[in-house]
């Protein structure tokens, strides 16, 4: 069985610390990535990580998990609430997906309410930081465990 899992971040995330930090906090986007590799540890699980901000590099990189990953921790930025080519992408390759805001995007603008990924996420994690990667993980690794 595959022991790695794959971690995307979408739009604007590589500013991380740096942007709104109001908002994001003042970790930046190499915390978020070391705190998941830490939880991944954990379950002796490996983390293959992304950022783009470009639509079609997130959907080549969720289309090449199909064949390394256990599932997909996923922040698509912005590209949550507008993108059904990220969505459809995640549902072609049928690893179980976390969906994961740094923000409570509900307490936010309106159009931050909707996202086309969580119909079709396992789990939705929003307002926890970047504590909620790695929350993400663990509910990932019983995800696997419930499934195996
Ligand atoms: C975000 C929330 C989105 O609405 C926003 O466009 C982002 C970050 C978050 O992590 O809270 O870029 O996904």
């Amino acid at each position: 069985m595959a022991n790695r899992i794959l971690l995307v971040n979408g739009p604007n995330l590589n500013l991380l610390g740096t942007r709104e930090p109001h908002i994001y906090g003042s970790e930046s986007l190499a915390d978020v990535e070391a705190s998941a590799r830490t939880a991944a540890a954990a379950f002796e699980w490996e983390v293959d990580a992304v950022q783009s901000n470009h639509e079609g590099e997130l959907i080549d990189a969720i289309h090449a998990a199909r064949d390394t990953a256990v599932g997909i921790v996923i922040n698509a930025g912005a590209y949550t609430h507008t993108s059904i080519a990220i969505r459809d992408a995640l549902v072609a390759v049928g690893l179980p997906v976390v969906e994961v805001h740094l923000s409570n995007v509900h307490a936010r603008e309106e159009f931050r309410s909707h996202s086309y990924i969580s119909p079709i996420a396992a789990c939705v994690i929003v307002g926890a930081g970047v504590q909620g990667y790695e929350f993400a993980v663990a509910r990932l690794a019983r995800i696997r465990a419930q499934s195996v």
